[in-house]
Protein backbone atom coordinates (compact mmCIF):
# COMPACT_ATOMS: atom_id res chain seq x y z
CA UNK A 1 0.00 0.00 0.00
CA UNK A 2 2.74 2.55 0.85
CA UNK A 3 4.76 1.91 -2.07
CA UNK A 4 2.52 2.07 -4.58
CA UNK A 5 1.64 5.50 -2.97
CA UNK A 6 4.63 6.34 -2.73
CA UNK A 7 5.14 5.43 -6.60
CA UNK A 8 2.23 6.96 -7.69
CA UNK A 9 3.61 10.30 -6.08
CA UNK A 10 7.17 10.05 -8.27
CA UNK A 11 4.76 9.50 -11.13
CA UNK A 12 3.01 13.02 -10.62
CA UNK A 13 6.36 14.66 -10.09
CA UNK A 14 7.51 13.66 -13.07
CA UNK A 15 4.48 14.74 -15.16
CA UNK A 16 4.58 18.03 -13.27
CA UNK A 17 8.38 18.00 -14.27
CA UNK A 18 7.55 17.70 -18.37
CA UNK A 19 5.05 20.43 -17.65
CA UNK A 20 7.89 23.15 -18.00
CA UNK A 21 11.95 22.82 -18.32
CA UNK A 22 12.82 21.92 -15.02
CA UNK A 23 16.15 24.18 -13.86
CA UNK A 24 19.49 21.80 -13.96
CA UNK A 25 22.22 23.17 -11.71
CA UNK A 26 25.61 23.28 -13.05
CA UNK A 27 28.64 25.40 -12.36
CA UNK A 28 29.97 25.06 -16.06
CA UNK A 29 27.25 25.37 -18.44
CA UNK A 30 24.02 27.41 -18.86
CA UNK A 31 20.67 25.18 -19.95
CA UNK A 32 18.54 26.35 -22.69
CA UNK A 33 15.08 24.71 -24.04
CA UNK A 34 13.67 26.35 -26.89
CA UNK A 35 9.91 26.32 -26.78
CA UNK A 36 7.42 26.45 -30.54
CA UNK A 37 4.77 28.61 -31.36
CA UNK A 38 2.54 25.61 -30.46
CA UNK A 39 3.98 25.03 -26.84
CA UNK A 40 5.63 22.01 -27.49
CA UNK A 41 9.44 22.28 -25.71
CA UNK A 42 12.65 20.70 -26.21
CA UNK A 43 14.61 19.40 -23.35
CA UNK A 44 17.24 21.80 -21.95
CA UNK A 45 20.59 21.56 -23.79
CA UNK A 46 24.13 22.13 -21.80
CA UNK A 47 25.37 25.29 -23.26
CA UNK A 48 29.19 25.98 -22.11
CA UNK A 49 29.45 29.96 -20.75
CA UNK A 50 32.86 30.05 -22.54
CA UNK A 51 32.43 32.89 -25.29
CA UNK A 52 32.14 30.43 -28.10
CA UNK A 53 29.57 30.15 -30.86
CA UNK A 54 27.99 26.87 -30.32
CA UNK A 55 25.44 24.74 -32.53
CA UNK A 56 22.16 24.45 -30.91
CA UNK A 57 19.68 24.40 -34.02
CA UNK A 58 16.17 24.22 -33.80
CA UNK A 59 16.49 22.44 -37.22
CA UNK A 60 15.06 25.44 -39.22
CA UNK A 61 11.61 25.33 -36.68
CA UNK A 62 10.83 28.51 -35.81
CA UNK A 63 11.63 29.18 -32.07
CA UNK A 64 9.08 31.57 -30.40
CA UNK A 65 10.80 31.43 -26.47
CA UNK A 66 14.33 30.33 -25.11
CA UNK A 67 14.19 29.63 -21.66
CA UNK A 68 17.72 29.68 -20.38
CA UNK A 69 19.21 28.65 -16.87
CA UNK A 70 22.42 30.42 -15.97
CA UNK A 71 25.16 28.18 -14.27
CA UNK A 72 24.76 27.55 -10.72
CA UNK A 73 27.96 28.28 -8.24
CA UNK A 74 26.17 26.53 -5.87
CA UNK A 75 25.13 29.62 -3.97
CA UNK A 76 23.34 31.35 -6.46
CA UNK A 77 23.29 32.03 -10.52
CA UNK A 78 25.91 33.68 -12.11
CA UNK A 79 25.04 36.30 -14.46
CA UNK A 80 25.38 35.21 -17.94
CA UNK A 81 24.78 36.97 -21.22
CA UNK A 82 23.68 35.10 -24.50
CA UNK A 83 23.49 36.13 -28.01
CA UNK A 84 21.57 33.95 -30.82
CA UNK A 85 22.26 33.57 -34.31
CA UNK A 86 19.89 32.33 -36.60
CA UNK A 87 20.75 30.04 -39.80
CA UNK A 88 21.84 32.85 -41.46
CA UNK A 89 24.22 34.02 -38.52
CA UNK A 90 21.83 36.68 -38.23
CA UNK A 91 22.06 37.88 -34.74
CA UNK A 92 18.67 37.65 -33.14
CA UNK A 93 19.66 39.49 -30.10
CA UNK A 94 21.31 39.29 -26.62
CA UNK A 95 20.64 38.80 -22.84
CA UNK A 96 21.93 39.17 -19.88
CA UNK A 97 20.33 37.07 -17.33
CA UNK A 98 20.94 35.78 -13.31
CA UNK A 99 17.87 33.66 -12.79
CA UNK A 100 16.26 31.35 -14.94
CA UNK A 101 14.29 33.45 -17.23
CA UNK A 102 11.92 32.57 -20.64
CA UNK A 103 12.89 35.16 -23.18
CA UNK A 104 10.46 35.56 -25.98
CA UNK A 105 11.94 35.33 -29.42
CA UNK A 106 9.79 38.35 -31.71
CA UNK A 107 9.35 37.49 -34.27
CA UNK A 108 9.46 33.59 -33.54
CA UNK A 109 12.73 32.60 -35.96
CA UNK A 110 14.99 29.99 -36.57
CA UNK A 111 18.06 29.44 -34.19
CA UNK A 112 21.47 27.72 -35.00
CA UNK A 113 23.93 29.22 -32.96
CA UNK A 114 24.30 30.15 -29.19
CA UNK A 115 26.86 32.17 -27.22
CA UNK A 116 26.85 32.21 -23.77
CA UNK A 117 29.47 34.04 -21.51
CA UNK A 118 29.64 34.03 -17.63
CA UNK A 119 30.57 36.63 -14.94
C1 LIG B 1 4.97 21.30 -32.25
O1 LIG B 1 5.95 21.76 -33.14
C2 LIG B 1 7.15 21.01 -33.15
C3 LIG B 1 8.11 21.71 -34.08
O2 LIG B 1 7.55 21.93 -35.33
C4 LIG B 1 6.87 19.56 -33.56
O3 LIG B 1 8.07 18.82 -33.52
C5 LIG B 1 5.86 18.96 -32.60
O4 LIG B 1 5.52 17.67 -33.00
C6 LIG B 1 4.61 19.84 -32.53
N1 LIG B 1 3.75 19.32 -31.49
C7 LIG B 1 2.41 19.30 -31.61
C8 LIG B 1 1.67 18.76 -30.44
O5 LIG B 1 1.85 19.70 -32.62
C1 LIG C 1 27.94 31.08 -38.85
O1 LIG C 1 28.64 31.18 -37.65
C2 LIG C 1 29.21 29.94 -37.24
C3 LIG C 1 29.80 30.14 -35.86
O2 LIG C 1 30.47 31.35 -35.72
C4 LIG C 1 30.23 29.48 -38.28
O3 LIG C 1 30.78 28.23 -37.88
C5 LIG C 1 29.51 29.33 -39.61
O4 LIG C 1 30.45 28.98 -40.62
C6 LIG C 1 28.79 30.60 -40.00
N1 LIG C 1 27.98 30.35 -41.17
C7 LIG C 1 27.81 31.25 -42.13
C8 LIG C 1 26.80 30.89 -43.19
O5 LIG C 1 28.43 32.32 -42.17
Amino acid sequence: MRSSAILAAVAVLAGLACASPAPKFDQHAAHIAYTYPNGTFTKPFDVATNGQAQKLSSNNILVSDVFIAPPFDGRRYVLTSCSFQAPSNKSLGAVSIRKPTTVPVNPPSAISFVTCKSD
